[in-house]
């Protein structure tokens, strides 16, 4: 149990032999109270009433809520009760309070923040993140969804889940085919093995200008695609090969990343499933075929639209691959839950394909879609196309510039991995620092500003933490003397690291990384203010040991927080 819970529990225990509620109920009616000369908790006693089978009238609000304060009697957790018309304050034992919050740190060290959830029993998630296509470019859609689907994956890691993180590559369909033509014209085998990426978008380019007032062009690019879903051997030769050396360059950019998938899979894994899909919709009579030949599911009794799942020339769709996937994975990794972390403007494809699976299946299959906003003003140096090597690139160089500019870090050792490390921070914060369903406006000055809410910022704030361990050379302890921490900036900082597990929760209940890294902003300038006031270094032993417990404590907190969200944190810079 967290040392808030504990806190709030004791009061409600008491609150709820003197009035008619229960303790839960009292419990999710507290709030962190905004006048802390009044206390650290309040109740609005109006709400509390509204959940009463029998309420008291309103005009005997004010007398009830005075008489549930004067009724309260103290404990070894809450000092006083008091009351102010109709709410309720209840003042903490601040040095049993602070004592609490420290010492679970302490004890939960590299769980801090999760350890009270309790864990799943072998419950396994699937999580279906970044999935870039192999016929067409990297673009910020999959740049969100590689940071929001890892984080997805981090937590419900840390949370006891059993995940399994894929890779769902676009590597089949049509759009493969008009990459074949454009190979068979453009393609150079050199350039192709150096870099392929570059090479493969190149190639790419050119075959869409062509193709663009070209419809033979199509044409032989679904000819080519109906020749690889036949099974023809050179096609799939040069398509394995394309496919195998895409991985490998994505590999090693998820590497620089810290990014782990446990399977990379892709549209094109999918066959022998296909006609099983096929079958199994058959058989529940729910395919209709259209005029021009092709199969669909009607969709109308949902309010969705007609999904095509297969066309008139037997081909399959980017909505078939995925039932033949939903078949796929359970078969092959039963799993409680799927999440497929992919952009908002796929919303109403996810509604039709969910709704298609349950009917296929089972209608208790639990599938979700993660979606989110675009990314705009994506561009770098060498242009507004993006690679997303060019991206990382650029916010090193930027980092890279800023630190060439100050004496000390000029003379760093590991200036280039820390760089790099603070260049990434800076794209992943950006991108986490507002509502995900949100669109946001890309920022080179914005995201590297150490000063602003940015993951430079964060960084410089674990490190400087850090800092005071080192320079203060003070042992980390539970034991010390809590009622030396009794400056407001100590209480603020207490009451922020408290608030961790709770953060945890919402952030994992909505998926939404926001949440946390909103709370960590709070917590940094939080120890900011408190390192202001509340010298370690050089103070009598027992201050020096107090303080630094708390300074560590934050530390931790913000370490833990980082870490959830896929940042390596810093150390020293
Ligand atoms: N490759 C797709 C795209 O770029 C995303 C795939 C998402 N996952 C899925 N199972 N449909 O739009």
């Amino acid at each position: 149990m967290t040392a808030v819970l504990k806190f709030k529990q004791s009061i409600a225990n008491q609150l709820s032999k003197h009035t008619p509620c229960n303790p839960k109920d009292i419990t999710t009616f507290m709030r962190p109270s905004k006048q802390m000369k009044e206390g650290h908790i309040s109740i609005a006693v109006p709400k509390l009433n509204a959940s009463l089978t029998d309420p008291t009238p309103k005009q005997d609000l004010p007398a009830w809520t005075q008489s549930i304060a004067d009724n309260f009697e103290p404990n070894e957790f809450i000092e006083k009760a008091s009351a102010q018309n109709t709410n309720l304050f209840f003042k903490f034992r601040e040095p049993e309070f602070i004592k609490h919050v420290l010492q679970q740190v302490y004890q939960d060290n590299k769980s801090y923040g999760w350890s009270h959830i309790p864990k799943p029993d072998n419950d396994t998630v699937l999580i279906d993140y970044s999935s870039p296509n192999i016929a067409k470019p990297f673009h910020a859609g999959h740049l969100r969804s590689t940071i929001i689907g890892n984080f997805t994956r981090i937590i419900h890691e840390s949370l006891g889940y059993n995940v399994i993180g894929i890779n769902y590559l676009g590597d089949w369909g049509k759009q493969y085919g008009l990459l074949a033509i454009g190979f068979q014209k453009y393609g150079d085998e050199s350039k192709l093995v150096s870099d392929p990426i570059h090479h493969l978008y190149e190639v790419y380019v050119k075959i869409n200008a062509d193709a663009k007032d070209n419809d033979v062009i199509y044409r032989q690019a679904n000819e080519y695609f109906k020749k690889m879903e036949e099974g023809d051997p050179t096609a799939l030769k040069q398509w394995s090969r394309f496919r195998e050396m895409s991985i490998k360059s994505y590999a090693s950019i998820y590497d620089r990343l810290n990014v782990k998938f446990d399977v990379y899979s892709g549209e094109s894994q999918v066959n022998p499933y296909i006609s099983k899909a096929h079958d199994m919709l058959d058989e529940k009579k729910l395919l209709t075929r259209t005029e021009d030949g092709a199969y669909a599911v009607d969709l109308e009794t949902y309010k969705l639209d007609k999904a095509v799942i297969r066309r008139a020339d037997g081909t399959s769709l980017y909505m078939t691959r995925d039932l033949a996937s939903v078949l796929m994975r359970s078969e092959l990794y039963p799993f409680q839950k799927g999440i497929y972390v992919v952009g908002s403007e796929q919303a109403g494809y996810f509604k039709q394909m969910f709704q298609i699976s349950k009917l296929m299946m089972d209608p208790s299959l639990n599938l979700q879609h993660i979606g989110f906003g675009r990314i705009k003003g994506m561009s770098t140096r060498k242009g507004t196309v993006v690679f997303l090597q060019d991206i990382l690139d650029t916010a090193k160089e930027r980092i890279l510039e800023y630190m060439n500019n100050d004496q000390e870090k000029s003379q760093m050792k590991d200036r280039d991995a820390i760089a790099d490390q603070l260049g990434m921070s800076a794209i992943l914060i950006q991108d986490m620092k507002s509502k995900r369903t949100k669109d946001y406006e890309f920022s080179w000055d914005r995201m590297t500003d150490a000063k602003g809410d940015t993951g430079v910022f964060l960084q410089y704030a674990h490190a400087r933490a850090c800092g005071i361990e080192r320079k203060s050379g003070t042992e980390i302890s539970p034991n010390v003397d809590f009622t030396i921490l009794k400056e407001k900036e100590a209480m603020d900082l207490v009451q922020s690291i408290a608030q961790f597990p709770e953060i945890v929760e919402a952030a994992f209940a909505s998926l939404e990384p926001s949440t946390l890294v909103n709370y960590l902003f709070k917590l940094s300038h939080a120890t900011s203010v408190a390192s202001k006031f509340l010298r370690v270094k050089d103070m009598e032993q027992d201050v020096s040991k107090a303080r630094m417990l708390l300074f560590w404590s934050a530390r931790i907190t913000l370490r833990n927080g980082l870490y959830l969200l896929g940042i390596k944190p810093i150390k020293q810079m």
